[in-house]
């Protein structure tokens, strides 16, 4: 198998573990633990902790070595410097909100699967041509949405979105209803108030009905 088979296989299992990734912005690195717990035991254990805090890469240490069930990525992984960092913190996937050939290429010689982001049939081609069949679908409600999804699958039936942007519990279940979406992200499980708060358990009942949502 080569590597980006390997790579891909990976992040399917990832990705097929519950209909929705948390992406996850974390403030306070002393929050990452009882979040992901809660994220866990609601039923949505691939967690996506966005690289946009200074307390993003310690988070994701601390969920790496500490939460069990827990499968932690690194989001806004934008360089190739990020791709490098997430993996020396323990994530275990990686996601993009673009790609660039710099972090495709870091990419290719790195064992840390990745998810690059794309919004146009030339963007998912691009991917496709290197290997890639799972892509996220971003901006996805200011792109175009379940519309676009719908487009794409005509012409590109080999690829299969996790949707990404403006998605809520409202039209969660519209996109999962699409043939070539295999999940989808979105930040409403894990809102900063109930983070500053330390309301874990609302946000374990948010993850608990996110993670009944059908696929
Ligand atoms: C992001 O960029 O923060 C993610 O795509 C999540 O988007 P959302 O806040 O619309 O869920």
């Amino acid at each position: 198998m080569s590597r980006i088979e390997d790579q891909q296989s990976r992040i399917k299992a990832t990705l097929e573990l519950a209909p929705v990734v948390p992406v996850v912005v974390i403030d306070h690195v002393e929050h990452a633990l009882p979040l992901a717990r809660a994220l866990v035991a609601g039923g949505t254990p691939a967690i996506e902790v966005t690289l946009r805090t200074p307390a993003a890469l310690d988070a994701i240490r601390a969920i790496a070595e500490n939460v069990e069930g827990a499968c932690v990525g690194a989001g806004t992984v934008v360089t190739p410097k990020d791709l490098e960092a997430a993996q020396a913190a323990g994530a275990r996937f990686a996601v993009s909100p673009g790609s660039t050939t710099a972090l495709l290429d870091a990419a290719d010689d790195s064992d840390l699967p990745l998810l690059p982001g794309a919004a146009t049939a030339s963007e998912a081609m691009t991917l496709l041509a290197r290997g890639y069949r799972l892509l996220k679908c971003f901006p996805a409600e200011a792109s175009g949405g379940v519309a676009l999804l719908r487009s794409l699958s005509g012409p590109l039936p080999q690829l299969r979105f996790c949707p990404t942007g403006g998605i809520t519990p409202d039209n969660a279940a519209t996109y999962l209803a699409l043939g070539n979406v295999i999940c989808v992200g979105g930040s409403w499980l894990t809102p900063r108030k109930l983070q500053d708060a330390g309301d874990w358990a609302a946000i374990e009942a948010l993850a608990r009905k996110a993670a009944a949502l059908h696929t």
